[in-house]
């Protein structure tokens, strides 16, 4: 259950992660365009609503542009009324919803317009009203020229070129703006002085040209009459915009009339020119000075000192300056135009700056972008390999569980099965006496063992953790002792094998003993340290060990046997409840003879060792020729004539032995020192390799060696004798005929 809750919280951390980081890159990838789209919004917004569009009109916007060109962050937003009040109101209004900054207003009747202003005014938001006024106060700044005051040196000048006498006509702006009634109060107001001079009428037009025409079309109409006699001539006309004065000029056919206006605009066609050209008298330059309006605008948005009335100071027009200011006007046209060209292109190289920033941006951010998902697949995969490596590390500890489980269920399911089998087979169990009462013993511990084992793991169930049913099974079985000493046989009889049993479990040990005790010599150890002092100085025939075991297990066990000189040769049987594949595999590696898993059957058991011990005796002729004695034996013995592992250590004894053949006092202590074994262990090695002592093999070795010099060569028997190591040739011939059946001399 443990694992279980283990495995889901891994997956649930594995997805919030991946969730996490799926968010985290969403993110990342939009940051970019974020950045990139917060730079463009303006800084301030300005609303110009214009009453009208005429050249005059967009003269000042232009110059309006071109005064954003010295302030960074302003946009201008134009509207055009086409003399039309209500559009004005309503576009001032659409202005205040656009949310703009300022308002910059040329009202296009003064009473009509009025109160849309104030509103804006009321909002909060700034008004300069230019050209045109307002009759409220309801305005943060006024900025224009002073239309009054334009009038009334109109009126001097007439009055001037008529010589105070003479007939004036005069034609008003639109009705109702405050242009019209302030130029036309100023005329009047001129003309008061000079009494000889009749305004003849104030034709009402809206400042453009047709309506002149159809003003004095109407008054024409009538008045009726000459307009050419004396007393009815019309001697000056006073346009009050230079688009009307030509209107009248056209619409008039006086002749010797001479005609005035205001605006006094640059180029072809415009009032200017007329002046050259002598169409018109004269002109007043209306001044638009559209750069001036747009400094006061940002003096106020920027909250920096500016005036309230800006007065625009303007100029006469005649014949005299109007070839000059055509130049001056040209000039500041071109110059115009240059700052135009060089706006573009700083506006040109802005953009690409600006392009090349944002590329900059996002290149920046696609490589932070490509660094984080590739930190972020690195520790995916980390976090992979982890997961993996904790999955792994749980099923090794299930399967460790398991081995651990069933290892503790085999050995007492081996105690029980075995000693039962025995003593089924045990026809009386009367005469069995004591060695039944033991087995008996043996099978009441482990069927008691086993019942609280089955108890422990339906706990398991119950509470979920391996770790704490690992814990108490360990616990509740009691391992020997591991200082227990080992109980080692006395000296073994010669003719019965030698086996040690290694088993931590001393009725395992126990009930081994009972199978083996009467056909071996059994000697016990209880771990695999001790197994190996034993095997060391006891040199067995044959070792059975158990693999599971504390201090040393039995598979590091088994390989220290087959590493060691002395214990080299020993067959080993591990006899375990490690039954998988893998286990049987690991215990092959370790150098093992064969696997026996528990439980096991006592008949399988001891017809694997006596296989083994009898495959064992192979070499029969290390010195050349078979001896008598080992020749029958050898010819029942179907196993191969060599062993390839023991050949080095057997090739080493021989040739040392063919070497110091003569030396009468070569001892058996002397052999084991030259190949590092004590008497005992070169003893039991030689004699599980060859089934003779060292002693007989090399009293085998000095005969054979005698037979051939007596073979080939002219010495005596005596000669002989000494040479190959006796001390006295009669003892050589009487071993001679033991070991040939011919005495020595019939060779
Ligand atoms: C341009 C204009 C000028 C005139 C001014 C008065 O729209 O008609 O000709 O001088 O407006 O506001």
């Amino acid at each position: 259950m443990k694992m279980v809750l283990r495995n889901i919280s891994i997956d649930a951390k594995y997805r919030s992660w991946r969730w996490v980081a799926v968010r985290y890159f969403l993110f990342l990838a939009v940051l970019p365009f974020l950045i990139a789209c917060s730079g463009h919004h303006p800084k301030y917004i300005i609303g110009v609503s214009q009453c009208s569009e005429d050249i005059w009109r967009d003269k000042l916007n232009n110059e309006l542009k071109i005064g954003t060109y010295f302030h960074d962050g302003v946009e201008l937003r134009f509207a055009s009324a086409d003399d039309s009040d209500e559009k004005q109101i309503e576009q001032i209004r659409q202005f205040v919803d656009d949310g703009i900054d300022l308002l910059i207003v040329a009202p296009n009747q003064v009473a009509t317009v009025s109160p849309a202003i104030d509103e804006v005014y009321d909002k909060g938001i700034p008004v300069i009203v230019f050209d045109r006024k307002t009759n409220s106060e309801k305005f943060t700044a006024y900025i224009g020229a002073d239309n009054f005051e334009m009038g009334r040196l109109m009126g001097e000048y007439i009055a001037t070129r008529l010589k105070g006498k003479g007939r004036v006509l005069e034609i008003m702006g639109l009705k109702g703006s405050s242009p019209a009634i302030e130029r036309h109060n100023g005329f009047v107001r001129a003309l008061k002085a000079y009494p000889s001079i009749t305004l003849v009428a104030s034709l009402q037009g809206d400042w453009t040209e047709e309506s002149a025409v159809n003003a004095i079309k109407i008054w024409q109409d009538s008045v009726g009459g000459d307009l050419q006699s004396p007393t009815s001539r019309i001697d000056f006309v006073f346009g009050q915009n230079d688009r009307m004065a030509i209107g009248a000029l056209k619409a008039l056919s006086s002749e010797g009339t001479k005609y005035c206006g205001i605006d006094g605009l640059p180029g072809e066609g415009n009032g200017i020119a007329c002046v050259r050209d002598s169409l018109l008298e004269a002109s007043y330059i209306y001044p638009t000075h559209g750069d001036e309006v747009l400094q006061l605008a940002m003096n106020i948005l920027e909250g920096k000192p500016y005036q309230k009335d800006n007065p625009l100071m303007a100029a006469l027009v005649t014949k005299d300056n109007a070839n000059v200011l055509l130049m001056q006007n040209e000039e500041i046209v071109r110059q115009g135009n240059n700052l135009n060209q060089l706006h573009e292109r700083s506006d040109a190289y802005l953009k690409q700056l600006g392009n090349q920033q944002i590329v900059l941006v996002l290149a920046i951010a696609f490589i932070f972008l490509l660094l984080v998902l590739i930190i972020i697949i690195y520790r995916y995969h980390l976090q992979k390999a982890r997961i993996a490596e904790e999955r792994n590390k749980m099923e090794r500890e299930q399967l460790d569980f398991y081995t651990q489980v069933s290892h503790e269920l085999r050995t007492p399911l081996t105690l029980i099965e075995g000693p039962l089998s025995q003593l089924a087979e045990t026809k009386d169990l009367q005469q069995a006496g004591a060695e039944a009462s033991g087995l008996f013993a043996i099978i009441q511990r482990n069927t008691h063992q086993l019942t609280q084992l089955i108890n422990k793991m339906l706990n398991v169930q119950a509470t979920g953790s391996i770790d704490d049913m690992t814990a108490s099974m360990q616990e509740s079985i009691p391992l020997e002792s591991h200082t227990k000493t080992a109980e080692t046989e006395q000296p073994h009889a010669e003719d019965l094998s030698t086996v040690l049993i290694v088993d931590d479990n001393a009725d395992i040990r126990a009930y081994l003993r009972t199978i083996l005790q009467d056909r071996y010599q059994v000697n016990e150890a209880a771990d695999g340290q001790q197994g190996l002092a034993i095997a060391n100085e006891i040199v067995p025939d044959l070792i059975v060990s158990d693999v599971m075991m504390p201090v040393m297990n039995g598979l590091e066990f088994c390989q220290r046997v087959k590493s060691g000189t002395a214990t080299s040769h020993i067959p080993v049987i591990l006899l375990t409840a490690r039954a998988l594949s893998q286990h049987q595999i690991e215990g092959y590696e370790s150098g093992a003879d064969a696997y026996i898993t528990k439980p096991f059957s006592a008949d399988v058991l001891l017809a694997r060792i006596s296989n083994l011990l009898k495959s064992r005796l192979v070499l029969k002729n290390l010195f050349g020729v078979e001896n008598s004695k080992d020749h029958e034996k050898a010819k029942t013995s179907n196993t191969p004539q060599t062993i390839i592992k023991e050949d080095a250590f057997l090739l080493k004894f021989r040739d040392y032995i063919e070497k110091n053949l003569s030396d009468s006092d070569l001892s058996v202590e002397t052999i084991g020192a030259e190949l590092g074994l004590s008497r005992v262990q070169l003893y039991r090695k030689m004699k599980a390799l060859t089934g003779q002592s060292p002693v007989e093999l090399l009293r085998t070795a000095r005969l054979q060696k005698g037979r051939e010099l007596l073979q080939t060569t002219d010495k005596n028997v005596s000669e002989i004798a000494y040479e190959v190591g006796f001390t006295a040739p009669s003892y050589f011939t009487k071993c001679f005929k033991d070991e040939f059946g011919i005495s020595p001399s019939d060779l």
